[in-house]
């Protein structure tokens, strides 16, 4: 997760305070950015269950595969320095998801990457202001020049049988 950290270090600033993680797993990386950046309020969005076979390439537009525990995820956190009051985690099956406006929103190897970015479209441009860093993996990069405004590549992985790219979009242009 170090690595993974790494990567988009250089887009946090001291003043984000609100980070959203949509399929963030344990919350290895959240923490990472915890002890770095002290303070901030960390929002999950994550499934509660563990598919029983673990499927590689999953993802197109049926969403139904989940690798986690959301009470696992939440001792895991407090456990690794994280305060109660910092965790608010959400089941993306059961809860309503939280709508403020996030500072910086990550999804790692997940949104964007196993399943459609489209199914959350909506859900960020309500939840996200002009300068929200959103930050997520894809194999089409081009794709989300007309999407946002701005479009970085922060990461490519061309090794992989996904060559997929890490990108950093600001700002929804509509
Ligand atoms: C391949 S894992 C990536 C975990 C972590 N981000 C990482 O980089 O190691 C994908 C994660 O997305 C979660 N997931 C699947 N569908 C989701 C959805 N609709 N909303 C939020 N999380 C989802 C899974 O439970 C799983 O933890």
């Amino acid at each position: 997760m170090s690595k993974e950290f790494s990567t988009i270090e250089k887009f946090i600033d001291k003043e984000d305070k609100n980070f959203l993680s949509i399929g963030g797993g344990i919350g290895g990386l959240e923490l990472i950015i915890n002890q770095k950046f002290q303070n901030n309020n960390f929002y999950f969005i994550e499934r509660n269950y563990i598919s029983k076979k673990v499927k590689y390439g999953w993802g197109g537009t049926v969403n139904d595969e989940a690798y986690n525990d959301l009470i696992l995820q939440k001792n895991f956190l407090m456990m690794n320095g994280m305060q109660g009051n910092q965790i608010n985690i959400f089941d993306y099956d059961k809860d309503s998801l939280p709508e403020i406006k996030f500072d910086v929103i990550i999804s790692l190897l997940s949104l964007g990457y196993h399943y459609t970015f489209d199914l959350y479209i909506e859900y960020l441009k309500k939840v996200s202001k002009p300068d929200t860093k959103i930050i997520f993996d894809t194999i089409d990069s081009e794709y989300f020049k007309k999407i946002f405004k701005k479009v970085e590549i922060i990461k490519t992985d061309s090794e992989t049988v996904h060559k997929s790219k890490r990108i950093v979009c600001v700002e929804f242009l509509n």
